[in-house]
Order: structure tokens, then C-alpha cells, then sequence
């Protein structure tokens, strides 16, 4: 137990050093899974996602009678994500046509979709109203034209939402924050009140209310009250859906608020401004996958220069949140979990060809080796959905540990995989 309380927080819930000494992730030694496995792997201890939906879903209701909780798929869009959360009774947002597609195949309901996207294609409209998609976000007077044709052509009424940028910036990186006026994103306020009075008209679109997103990674909530207040003054919908946002720990120094606090936010936000009875939506992302997985490497080579450079066998094409929003993690070794955060300074580094292509700044190792099976946490959400083949780097597989046992539920690629779609 004492071992337990050591490792840091920013791993999967359950998570512990085994008799051997080494990380043992879902009940399954994280060295035995990179040997069974191979490396670099997607590891995620599946009881880890469903605590935490389960969580999101006990906060609210709590709090609020009519709800549901939208997983925000593009955080980690593998079929057996969405099995496992269309099982939890969650709801499902995806943000394409190709999302869609995976939804469906996880086995969500087409009723308890959300279609979102602030470029969707005519095909992907027709493939919504075909897969009979409960709603449609829409994001721009163009969406609301070339909907409106395609449910009219079907004979169909689609529900929709209209997507508003607020006004409010969520204290985020600049990246991801999406409230701010100036955005590509949803309608401005005065556009916002043209596009309700433009559906109101409408025979073949009916409104069930309004949608934000704020931004993503948010460590305060001071910014949700802000933005619902902006909405309340657009009128009185039975639907609100408050977006995602939720930020997580990927080191053990930062402390997100709880899913607890974040619910209550949104909830008080919503009865003081707006009202009671209303339908809430929120749609955790990052929130509900990240912690849930750990990154496994091995280390190839080892460099003493200026620096201490790790070398393992992937980088920017499994994880490109350093590169794209600097985003920092924490590494250790697997078979010595207890000695994280002691030992020489390095520098993990992927083995891709750029500079950029860093893991880990100025992590201390415990006396690392080539071989040696490295961890880095926190890698559920944004890390197999952003994966690529730069430098002609396999993606790796997802593999599920539950109670002890481990599932690979998306293969490792092959080379044959990076020629499959030549012509
Ligand atoms: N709803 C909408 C409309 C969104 O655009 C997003 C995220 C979410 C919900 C879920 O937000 P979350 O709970 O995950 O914060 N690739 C970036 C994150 C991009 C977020 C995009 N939208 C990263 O790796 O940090």
C-alpha cells in the first residue's frame, strides 16, 4: 500500500508496484505487457475510464434532473472506447463523418449522436441525417442552408444546436481556446440571435437550444459563468449544452479541479442563470480518457553531450502534444517505478528526425539502459487520436487491461499498413 501512495497521481486509478517492484497498470506488470506487446504502446486500464464516467454522471445527477454526459470521441476515437462508453449509458459527440462512422461501430445509439464541425461536408450532412443522427451542431450560416436542404430533400426534421462562441475565453493555451470571439468556430452573439430567428422559420430544422465550448485543459472554471450568462440573454431554450474543457494533471504539480467541482460549476451556472429546467449536456473529452493510459517506450540509445539524451522508439508520431502545445509530462522507468523522480537529468527523446521531437525535458532516470522500458502517463486523450506515420513509424496498438488480463483492441501497424493505400 505504502508503494501505492508513491506513485503519482497522474497514473491510471488503480495503479501500483507489484511484488517485482515494477508499475503494474489494470492488474498487468507494464514490463510483461512491453514484452508481450512490444513497444511503443497505447496502455490504458479500461476500470480507470469507466470511474471517471461514472463519476461525471453521479456529480450530475446529483445535482440536475435532465442530462446527459456527450463523450467528446476525439480525444480517443478507437471503437472499443466508444464500446465501452455507449455502455456506461454515455452519449456520444463526434466532430466528423469518420467519427461518426466509428460511433456506430462502437454500438452507440444514431438518436444519441451530436454532429459537430465547423467545416462539415455535404457528405457528411447526408451520412448524419441517413444514420439518423439525433442532433446536428450547427457552426455557421453555411451549415444552416446546406442542412436545411438535405433534410428537406430527405423529408426529415433534424434537431439541431446552434453552437455560440460566447465572448469568453477559457484560460487555456492559445490553441485550443475556443470562446474568444475572434474564432473559426460557432456563431458570434449578434450572428447568433439572426441564425435562432433564421431556425425559427424553419420547416425542416427544429432548434432544441444552444451549445459553447470554451477551450480545452482548463485548470480554473472561473470562465463557465461568463459564458452562460452570454447565452442566457440569447432566449429561452430547453437545451443547453455547455461543451467539454476539463483539465487534467499530467504531472503530479498540477491540480485540476474535480469532476465534482467542474459539474457543480456548470450546474450552478446553469440554475442561477438560465433555469432548472432545462436539458444539460456536458461533453468531457480529455477528462474522462486521459489518465486512463500510459505510454510505453523502449530506451535505444543513450547520449552524453551537453545534455543526457534518452532515446526510445517513438515521439512526435505517438504523442505531438509537446511539439504542438509544449506540453510537459512526466517519465520514468518501469521496472523501477519507486525511484521516479530521482537519478540524472535527461532528456527523453523521440526517434524522429527533428530536434523538436522531445518527450520529456529535464526528466531525472534512474540509471537508464538501453532496453530499459520507459513510461510516460497521462497519454489517453489527444495521443492515439493525433498518432501519424512521420519518418514511416508504425502506429501503436491500444492495448486494454482489466483485473489482470490485457486485450489488444487496435493492432500494432505494419509496414504493409504504411503501403496499403498505394494505387
Ligand atoms: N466539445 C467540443 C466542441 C470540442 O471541440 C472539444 C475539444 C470538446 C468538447 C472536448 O474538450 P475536452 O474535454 O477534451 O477539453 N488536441 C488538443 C485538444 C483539442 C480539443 C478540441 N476540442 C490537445 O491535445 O490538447
Amino acid at each position: 500500500m505504502a508503494a501505492t501512495q508513491q506513485l503519482s497521481h497522474v497514473l491510471p486509478l488503480g495503479s501500483r508496484v507489484n511484488d517485482l517492484g515494477h508499475l503494474e497498470i489494470g492488474g498487468c506488470d507494464a514490463v510483461e505487457l512491453a514484452r508481450e506487446f512490444g513497444t511503443p504502446a497505447f496502455v490504458v486500464a479500461e476500470d480507470d475510464i469507466r470511474t471517471r464516467a461514472r463519476a461525471f454522471v453521479a456529480a450530475l445527477s446529483a445535482r440536475h434532473d435532465d442530462f446527459d454526459v456527450l463523450f467528446a470521441s476525439k480525444a480517443f476515437p478507437c471503437t472499443a472506447v466508444y464500446r465501452l462508453l455507449a455502455a456506461e449509458g454515455l452519449v456520444c459527440d463526434v466532430a466528423s463523418g469518420g467519427e461518426l462512422h466509428l460511433a456506430l461501430r462502437g454500438g452507440f445509439d444514431p438518436a444519441r449522436i451530436y454532429l459537430h464541425g465547423n467545416a462539415k461536408s455535404l457528405a457528411e450532412l447526408e451520412q448524419a441525417i441517413d444514420a439518423g443522427v439525433g442532433h446536428v451542431v450547427l457552426d455557421s450560416f453555411m451549415d444552416v442552408d446546406r442542412l436545411e436542404r438535405v433534410a428537406a430533400q430527405r423529408g426529415v426534421t433534424q434537431r439541431v444546436l446552434i453552437r455560440v462562441t460566447p465572448g469568453v475565453a477559457g484560460r487555456t493555451h492559445a490553441k485550443v481556446s475556443t470562446g474568444q470571439a475572434d474564432s473559426k468556430f460557432g456563431f458570434g452573439l449578434d450572428d447568433a440571435k439572426v441564425a435562432i430567428e433564421r431556425l425559427r422559420g424553419s420547416d425542416s430544422l427544429e432548434l432544441a437550444g444552444l451549445h459553447m465550448h470554451i477551450g480545452s485543459q482548463l485548470l480554473s472554471l472561473e470562465a463557465y459563468r461568463p459564458a452562460v450568462e452570454a447565452l442566457a440573454a440569447l432566449g429561452d431554450f430547453s437545451t443547453y449544452n455547455l461543451g467539454g474543457g476539463l483539465g487534467v494533471a499530467y504531472t503530479a504539480a498540477q491540480q485540476p479541479p474535480t469532476i465534482e467541482a467542474y459539474v457543480e460549476e456548470k450546474v450552478r451556472a446553469l440554475h442561477d442563470l438560465i433555469g432548472r429546467d432545462k436539458r444539460l449536456l456536458i461533453e468531457p473529452g480529455r477528462s474522462l480518457v486521459a489518465n486512463s493510459t500510459v505510454t510505453l517506450y523502449t530506451v535505444e540509445t543513450i547520449k552524453r553531450n551537453v545534455s543526457t539524451w534518452v532515446a526510445v522508439d517513438g515521439g512526435m508520431s505517438d504523442n505531438l502534444r509537446p511539439m504542438l502545445y509544449g506540453s510537459v509530462y512526466e517519465a520514468f522507468l518501469a521496472d523501477r517505478p519507486e525511484a521516479a523522480g530521482s537519478g540524472e537529468r535527461c532528456h527523453v527523446a523521440g526517434k524522429h528526425c527533428e530536434s523538436g521531437d522531445l518527450i520529456v525535458r529535464d526528466v531525472p532516470l534512474a540509471d537508464p539502459q538501453p532496453g530499459d522500458v520507459l513510461v510516460t502517463p497521462a497519454t489517453g486523450a489527444y495521443g492515439h487520436a493525433m498518432a501519424n506515420n512521420y519518418n514511416g513509424i508504425p502506429r501503436p496498438p491500444v492495448i486494454f487491461c482489466r483485473d489482470g488480463d490485457a486485450r489488444v483492441v487496435v493492432r500494432r501497424e505494419t509496414y504493409d499498413d504504411l503501403a496499403a493505400r498505394d494505387c
